[in-house]
């Protein structure tokens, strides 16, 4: 079966540049992306390719390629998935706030509304696509829900889980590793949803790197390659604080370690801690599911991962508090950078809100910048902790527009996120315009830490003596 007609329920971080890159790469199907924030929706249609509600690089000359030709953008669900032959849901799954599992167990509630959304509206068989990161066997409640619809209609239920990072979105979707498929593959018609999925990422994706398999095996997979990459992180990290004691360097370590084939050079650089929307909350899933399971050795290792990438943020915190001659009440520290990782203008669990609600709470005054994430995002992360009063956090916290008057008579300056322009300062004006002893906390390792000694900083880096 040949697609003609794509529908994208969820026009966010995944939901937006996935279905421009398919748009782009297949100009024969229409692929209309659809989601009930109007103002997202508006975004994405704005003339001005700046107003896009995601910033990747290069998803601007993307969506200028295919906008309006054959990708549209709308609110209007029930018509978008009425005409579709195939139905993405990629909505948000966050971690549940309340009731059973809170803290732990993945939201599903805009999973179950999306699929009864689309069991109303159809009245011709469809392919329905799980993009969203969701718990294994979830496909077990979709389907239920869609077979019980009582039109008639025929769903083919698939797994295809999106790997892509923020920041290289783009790239990642058009070299991906590879694309994974689940889905039914003991009926004929499960058969036939694959191959016409498969149909659809062949265009531009190798069909070696096109792995299909059963619907569970996709869907853990998912959750178990973000546990597998946001361990190795923590696993660097804390090797951080045992290089930091025994006057080893944690760039040489893991230069060392990566050097190994076996292990390989990528994720292995040691931070503040991990931020993003999905390692924390992937993780949290998987812990619990491991419970439910009764599982309690597996959910305790995989726990562990966050515990260390608390530790982490706590640690950097308090590394500046005992630096600050253990105290910051009035005094003013600059972050540079607030998303949880470069080339993005997402702030979801970045570890900077973390740090930052810590010395706020110590009653630091906290300036930030960052060269794509608005002051109103900054404030509303903030209050959301509800550590304290929007008043108190608006006295607290500042937001600037420029970075060298974040750092202007400031204590320290704390880098949050590795940023490229932030090399490039004119670090020598920076020390020059601060109260002494300037002080740098790099939370990334991305500055020259001999040079900036020279000017005569002192720098706290990550995992260095
Ligand atoms: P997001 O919050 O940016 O976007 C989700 C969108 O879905 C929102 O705009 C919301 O308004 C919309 N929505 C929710 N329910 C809807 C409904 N019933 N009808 C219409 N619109 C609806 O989320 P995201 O970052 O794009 O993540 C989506 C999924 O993809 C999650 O499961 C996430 O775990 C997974 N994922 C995310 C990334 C990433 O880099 N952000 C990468 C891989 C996988
Ligand atoms: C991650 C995965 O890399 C994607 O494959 C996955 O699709 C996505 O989660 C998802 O499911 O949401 P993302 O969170 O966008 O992507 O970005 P990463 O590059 O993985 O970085 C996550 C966090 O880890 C960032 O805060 C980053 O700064 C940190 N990190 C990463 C390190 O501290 N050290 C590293 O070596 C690598």
């Amino acid at each position: 079966m040949k697609i003609r007609k794509i529908c994208c329920i969820g026009a966010g971080y995944v939901g937006g540049p996935t279905m421009a890159v398919i748009a782009q790469k297949c100009p024969e199907i229409k692929v209309t992306v659809v989601d009930f924030n109007q103002a997202r929706i508006d975004a994405w249609n704005d003339e001005n390719l700046d107003n896009l509600p995601v910033y990747e690089p290069g998803l601007d000359q993307v969506v200028a390629e295919a906008r309006g030709r054959n990708l549209f953008f709308s609110t209007a669900v029930d018509k978008a998935i009425h005409e579709a032959e195939m139905i993405f849901i990629s909505v948000n799954t966050p971690t549940k706030t309340y009731g059973e599992g809170k803290g732990q167990a993945a939201d599903l509630k805009w999973i179950e509304l999306c699929a009864r959304q689309i069991a109303a509206a159809s009245d011709t068989d469809k392919i329905v696509v799980e993009k969203s990161t969701l718990p294994v066997r979830t496909a077990e409640a979709v389907t239920d829900i869609l077979d019980n619809a009582g039109n008639g209609v025929k769903f083919q239920i698939l797994s295809n889980p999106e790997f892509l990072a923020e920041g290289t979105a783009i790239e990642d979707l058009h070299k991906a590793d590879r694309v994974l498929i689940g889905g039914d593959l003991n009926t004929q018609g499960g058969r036939e949803a694959i191959e016409a999925l498969v149909g659809v990422y062949s265009h531009w994706i190798p069909r070696d790197r096109i792995l299909t398999t059963n619907v569970w095996s996709s869907e853990l997979s998912k959750l178990t390659a973000n546990a597998y990459l946001a361990q190795r992180v923590s696993s660097i990290n804390a090797l951080s604080e045992l290089c930091e004691v025994t006057e080893a360097d944690i760039d040489e370590v893991s230069r060392a370690i990566g050097a190994d084939s076996r292990i390989g050079g990528k994720f292995l650089k040691a931070s503040v801690g991990f931020g993003g929307s999905c390692f924390q909350k992937d993780i949290l899933n998987l812990v619990y599911i491991s419970r439910s399971y009764g599982l309690t050795e597996v959910a305790d290792y995989w726990e562990q991962v966050i515990k260390m990438n608390d530790h982490q943020k706590g640690r950097f915190a308090k590394k500046i508090i005992k630096s600050l001659y253990n105290t910051v009440s009035g005094k003013k520290i600059a972050f540079l950078g607030w998303a949880f990782k470069k080339d993005t203008n997402d702030t979801r669990e970045s570890a900077a809100i973390y740090v930052a609600d810590h010395l706020l709470c110590e009653k630091a005054n906290v300036h930030v910048f960052d060269p794509k994430v608005k002051a109103p995002q900054i404030q509303s992360d903030i209050n959301y902790l509800q550590s304290r009063n929007q008043e108190e956090n608006e006295s607290l916290l500042s937001i600037d527009t420029d970075p060298y008057g974040a750092c202007r008579d400031s204590h320290a300056v704390a880098i949050l996120t590795e940023w490229d322009e932030f090399k490039t300062y004119d670090w020598q004006k920076i020390y020059d315009s601060m109260l002494k002893p300037a002080q740098v906390f790099d939370g990334r390792n991305i500055l020259d830490h001999d040079a900036l000694r020279t000017i005569g900083f002192r720098v706290y880096a990550i995992g260095k003596a």
